[in-house]
């Protein structure tokens, strides 16, 4: 190779060596900040421009490929089967503490308190570390000299299976450890030999968008995110693997080398949680340090009301003793630490009964079997009624009026029939069931016949139809269907769209079975007298309806696309369309090519908004809602974006309490505009937060973590690129 000294350092630079050690550690910096902070710092092409570079080089050099590149997440090994892993330090599962209320945090502490009688005074309280207990599938990564060499699930806790290339695949994961010294704690070397131990989780909204995907291919759906999430991880084609959407939170650590050979020496668990955070790995910003059996109730309270507002699903919070000295002194009993202990929220699934299934019409003629229950509490509320989906998932789930099934509500999610009760569940698609399950397959009475689809609409007895390669059957009315209407009214009326209060599910079927409302533009038509003909509508609340139609004329282009009701176009897609084109002659006439510019838009979605706007009456329809001397609905200009950046890209924005003269809706709206994201939560990510009269904890999280605060002036001031702060 020669001497070094040889080359000048303009030569240096132009070895391939150092060119893929930049490139790799660019892209690297970059994946942290788009998976892990939520903030990306380059634009999307940016980031694919170096990748390709990237892999053009390892495909010249391919003996300078590394596996901490990050072409090295993208999958595509198909294994036979998995190797086992013998884990260095065992991985301990953790003892359940199943009463839901406040008592089973008393339990814990007054435990502990007992064993460490003597290390406390009387009046002191322990230190905890209160943290979510989020509902995936455990994973210890093994790094060596900072780099990612080995993935193992759980399995018993002594032998896991080797999953690298599928872990791998999970950009929130780091490759290669980051070297810095910028975080809060101390910042301690990164060692020879480090464990990292963690959640591997799905989140919901990615959840439903692969069951969405998996629906519309007519492929099998996942019961849950977390089967969702363990069927990825235990795939034995990580190509697979890789096209299923996983994150993953740290919790805690396995083997690290001690500090006389490079390790850190963490004194307590929040201090190596965060100094896990400064290495790259995602932490949950609300796990916190709280004092005593008070701060563990307090935390299990928030979060318990937290819980259906967050984006994935936790099943119960853990706490910990937070100092390392003290958790030492209280070791384990059999395989269960001492010091820590899960404290669980009421199940988000249950089971109970079919009594009948209906069929409902949607706003796009499609019908849903819907599943009558025998009433049954489940994640905060009694539900009755649990979608089926369509007819084939009804049948892959084999379900029979009678049978006895287990119901999922999760978030804002709409509950759903997530299988029959059975005793032995097939592997990946495994039921996830409630504690005390019953030992026999539940007898089904002899001969209840099995669901059909109705030939004719239930509504209004139109032919029912299913598209060659769809899955779901639709009425063939149209806007003839009075359910289609209905519908279609309430959808523009929300307040996600055109936001028109009082308009709600009762006064619009009495408008449409009175024959008042046929399309859209008949609400903005109809005067005082037909409204308040109607029964039990008094005058004072018609004059109201007209007076929140009459306002709700100002508008903005997304909102007016969104209520359109364009299959497949939601508040996302709106905005984007509106974004990229700026005005709604531009989205009418836009081609399917044009249209697939948009971010996020695929085929799908092009072509439904197409054929859309090819439908004559759809155009009327939008022509009379716009016109001016008619309905007269505008909205303010937009400039249109295509791509480029705009003022606030990449900031995240908190808004909290209420503010003078603007609604949450409105502010958000004028936020998101500008680019930036509306964030439910403050971290150390957010960038401001917006307070108003009666803002409550997150502002004093605001407070605590020095984010800067803005009231409504400022919030202005920030909007037209001038932030005081
Ligand atoms: S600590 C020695 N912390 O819950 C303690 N576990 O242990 C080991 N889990 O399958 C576990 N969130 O995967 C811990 N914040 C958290 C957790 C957590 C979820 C899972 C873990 C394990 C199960 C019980």
């Amino acid at each position: 190779m020669g001497n070094l000294n040889l080359f000048e350092p303009d030569e240096l630079e132009g070895r391939p060596e150092n060119r893929l050690a930049e490139l790799r550690a660019t892209l690297n910096h970059w994946g942290h900040a788009y998976y892990v902070l939520d903030a990306p710092v380059v634009p999307d092409a940016e980031y694919d421009r170096l990748f390709r570079e990237l892999q053009t080089w390892e495909a010249e050099h391919p003996e300078l490929l590394s596996p901490d590149s990050p072409t090295q997440r993208v999958g595509g090994k198909v294994l036979a089967q998995f190797e086992t892993v013998r884990h260095a330090v065992p991985m301990l599962s953790i003892r359940t503490e199943t009463d839901t209320e406040s008592s089973g945090a008393l339990a814990f502490d007054t435990r502990i308190r007992k064993e460490l009688a003597g290390l406390l005074a009387e009046s002191e309280s322990v230190e905890y570390v209160a943290e979510l207990k989020f509902d995936g599938l455990a994973i210890n990564l093994r790094y060596e000299n900072g780099v990612l060499v080995q993935a193992a699930t759980r399995g018993d806790g002594e032998l896991g299976e080797e999953v690298t290339s599928n872990i791998r695949t999970v950009g929130q994961i780091p490759l290669k450890l980051i070297a810095r010294s910028d975080h809060a704690a101390k910042s301690w070397a990164v060692p020879p030999v480090l464990e990292v131990r963690g959640e591997v989780y799905m989140r919901r909204d990615d959840f439903e968008r692969l069951n969405e995907a998996q629906r519309e291919r007519g492929e099998k759906t996942f019961v849950n995110p977390r089967n969702a999430a363990a069927g990825a991880v235990r795939q034995l084609d990580s190509g697979i693997a890789a096209q299923r959407p996983l994150s993953f939170f740290a919790y805690g650590v396995g083997q690290v080398s001690p500090p006389e050979q490079g390790g850190p020496a963490w004194q307590t668990h929040f201090e190596m949680l965060q100094t896990l955070k400064g290495w790259g790995f995602p932490v949950e910003d609300l796990d916190q340090v709280v004092q005593g059996v008070d701060g563990l109730v307090a935390f299990h309270q928030k979060m318990g009301a937290l819980r259906d507002r967050l984006p994935y699903d936790i099943d119960g919070v853990v706490y910990k003793v937070n100092s390392l000295a003290l958790q030492q002194k209280l070791g384990f009993v059999t395989r269960e630490p001492r010091w820590a202990v899960a404290h669980k929220y009421p199940a988000q699934e249950q089971m109970t009964r079919i009594l009948e299934i209906d069929v409902q019409v949607g706003r796009t003629g499609k019908l849903t079997p819907v599943a009558r229950l025998a009433p049954v509490f489940v994640g905060g509320v009694t539900v009755t009624n649990a979608t089926l989906h369509n007819l084939f998932e009804l049948r892959r789930k084999g379900v029979r009026v009678g049978d006895e099934v287990v119901v999922r509500r999760a978030g804002d999610v709409i509950p759903e029939v997530v299988g029959r009760v059975v005793l032995t569940p097939p592997s990946e698609n495994a039921l996830t069931l409630p504690d005390r399950l019953p030992k026999l397959l539940p007898s089904r009475t002899p001969y209840v016949p099995n669901f059909k689809m109705p030939a004719t609409c239930p509504i209004c007895g139109s032919t029912v139809v299913r598209e060659p390669g769809e899955t779901n059957h639709r009425c063939s009315g149209g806007l003839f269907c009075p359910a289609q209407r209905k519908q279609a009214i309430l959808h523009f009326a929300q307040r996600k769209a055109l936001d028109v209060e009082g308009l709600g599910d009762k006064l619009v079927d009495q408008l449409v079975d009175a024959g008042v409302i046929r399309i859209l533009p008949d609400l903005y038509k109809m005067g005082l007298t037909s409204l308040a003909n109607l029964d039990r509508m008094a005058d004072k609340s018609a004059a109201n309806v007209l007076a929140a139609l009459e306002s709700s004329k100002q508008t903005t282009l997304p909102r007016f696309l969104y209520g359109l009701g364009i299959r497949h176009v939601g508040e996302a897609t709106a905005k984007d369309l509106a974004r990229h084109f700026g005005n709604l002659d531009a989205i009418m006439d836009a081609s399917v090519e044009q249209l697939l510019q948009v971010k996020d838009v695929g085929p799908i979605v092009a072509n439904s908004i197409r054929t859309f706007f090819d439908q004559p009456h759809n155009r009327e329809v939008v022509a009379q809602l716009c016109e001016p001397g008619g309905c007269g609905i505008t909205w303010p200009a937009i400039e249109a974006v295509a791509g480029a950046s705009l003022p606030l890209t990449g900031m995240t924005v908190v808004l909290t309490g209420t503010l003078p003269t603007l609604s949450r809706e409105d502010a958000k709206d004028m936020l998101e505009a500008a680019g930036a994201k509306v964030a439910g939560s403050v971290s150390k990510k957010t960038h401001y937060v917006v307070a108003g009269s009666e803002a409550g904890s997150k502002l004093d999280k605001a407070l605590a973590l020095g984010v800067p605060v803005l009231d409504e002036e400022g919030l202005k001031a920030l909007l037209q690129g001038n932030p005081e702060s």
